[in-house]
């Protein structure tokens, strides 16, 4: 028996997630890492284990890894169990333990809920009934995305987890956290004190994290429109991405230091101002040339929608480091490309000496521009001095790119679920934190008001402009 064997018991195994994301990341584990991994696929439908080995070997195939390696390893490690939509989970639980002493285990078991959110609760419940939340080995339970619908219900199903559960077994996942570009932020700022020393209100004048996205809503359409860009994206995964920004030095590089830095981030947040909230829905429009119907016109979305697929905020946070600074978070579906970056623009030189050499002092702004996705990197945008008489000033990037550097970079759920396999919760949200983030824009969804539209292909409604101020002509990342 290996005491670094897993069963992975994965409830909503027919679902999209298992076959898109879990299954590939899963199997890389076990061929790049040498993982010893057991899954024990578990939904409602009635499947016999042969038809799910098929579709799991189609499934890997579809992900780029076909082969006699992935087949093989489908028909002896992957198994499935018909959990009942009302009952309990004692079948369940007796299947565990016979694959545990059919393949040998040690009993270190993960529950993945890769299921429909309003079913978390009671999934929770009935593997406490069923004693599973404890085993020989260790037990760990992930939870996806979202995580509530807003303040009271993410209460209420951290209440359910922590009855059966201690907070040291619960990994909340934002698949944002497990992206390379994401981890690097630390890196980026803290061992790197050229740009620590600039980064507070002293030097930066505002930033920017921008996640836009060119699909549509496409087949989601069920899910998507009672959750929207505020639910599906700003409380996760924008909001996430602000902490790494914003937080403090942690005082080591261990889970619970780095966590109670971002809650205290979160803690530092003024109440949102409507006036500072500007919310679209996508009309029919183009996109890369290929025409996009209308939100209202995706499939199961209701005619008269008024579902944001659009969020532009600015938020304020009243802490030593960021007094006066404004963050500003934005995302959208059906948006002119898709991007993923944070642009920090720092102050520009209190005086202007080269009137007549840059087209306005206000372009001598350096931004930093760090991408987290397509083309991940940085780049740097600086002032410089054209050769020869005309001494004009042009801006410059210093660039650095992870693929030319580096090559591929692992997926997030590979990265993310090595970690639960090593019992590092660093990446993973923890319960004072998804409350916190809750907290703050309870209000927003509960109120959210009429979206402004905005033709798909485009940057979102003219009106997230106007959060900007008077000073500043465009979002930093259009300018690029
Ligand atoms: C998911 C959202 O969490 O993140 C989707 O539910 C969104 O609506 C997706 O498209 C974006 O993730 P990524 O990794 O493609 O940026």
């Amino acid at each position: 028996m290996s005491r670094n064997s897993h069963l992975f018991v994965v409830l909503g195994a027919t679902g999209d997630l298992f076959s898109r994301k879990l299954l590939p990341a899963i199997f890389s584990l076990v061929v790049d890492h040498q993982a010893e991994i057991t899954v024990l696929g578990a939904a409602t439908s009635d499947l016999d284990e042969a038809t799910f080995q098929a579709a799991s070997r189609s499934d890997l195939a579809a992900a780029g890894k076909s082969g006699a390696d992935s087949e093989k390893w489908c028909d002896h490690f992957l198994h499935y169990e018909k959990i009942p939509t009302d009952g309990d989970y004692s079948n369940l639980a007796q299947r565990i333990q016979q694959l545990e002493q059919q393949h040998d285990l040690a009993g270190n078991r993960i529950f993945y809920l890769a299921l429909p959110p309003r079913v978390f609760p009671v999934a929770i419940q009935r593997l406490g009934q069923a004693g599973l939340t404890r085993s020989p080995g260790w037990t760990r339970l992930v939870i996806e995305k979202p995580f509530g619908r807003d303040l009271q219900s993410a209460r209420r199903l951290n209440s359910i987890v922590h009855r059966n559960f201690d907070e040291s077994q619960v990994y909340r996942i934002d698949h944002y956290l497990g992206k390379e570009t994401v981890q690097n932020l630390l890196v980026f700022r803290f061992s790197n004190p050229i740009f620590e020393a600039s980064w507070n209100r002293d030097r930066i004048d505002r930033v920017e994290i921008t996640v836009a996205e060119s699909l549509g809503v496409g087949e989601r359409g069920g899910y998507y429109d009672r959750a929207g860009a505020l639910r599906d994206m700003i409380q996760n995964h924008l909001t996430q991405i602000l902490t790494l920004v914003a937080m403090e030095t942690p005082v080591v590089f261990e889970a619970d230091a780095i966590r109670d830095e971002k809650v205290k981030v979160l803690r530092s947040i003024r109440e949102i101002n409507p006036d500072h909230v500007v919310l679209g829905q996508y009309t029919a429009g183009r996109v890369d040339d290929e025409p996009m119907p209308a939100y209202v016109d995706a499939p199961d979305v209701a005619g008269d929608s008024q579902t944001p697929t659009f969020a532009a905020i600015r938020l304020e946070l009243d802490s030593w480091r960021w007094q006066g600074v404004p963050f500003y978070l934005r995302t959208g579906k059906a948006m002119k490309e898709r991007t993923t970056q944070i642009a920090v623009t720092f102050r520009r030189p209190p005086v202007c000496i080269f009137h007549g050499r840059a087209d306005s002092c206000i372009d001598q702004s350096d931004v930093l521009f760090l991408t987290l996705q397509p083309d991940e990197g940085f780049s740097l945008e600086i002032e410089v001095k054209e050769p020869g008489e005309s001494g004009r000033l042009r801006t410059i990037p210093l660039r650095f790119s992870y693929s030319e550097a580096f090559g591929d970079i692992p997926e997030a759920y590979e990265t993310l679920l090595a970690d639960v396999m090593e019992g590092d919760q660093t990446l993973f949200v923890r319960s004072d934190e998804v409350e916190e983030a809750w907290r703050l824009y309870t209000p927003l969804v509960d109120t959210p008001g009429e979206p402004h539209p905005y033709p798909a292909g485009s940057w979102g409604p003219e009106a997230a402009l106007d959060l900007l101020g008077p000073d500043v002509t465009n979002w930093a990342t259009e300018l690029l």
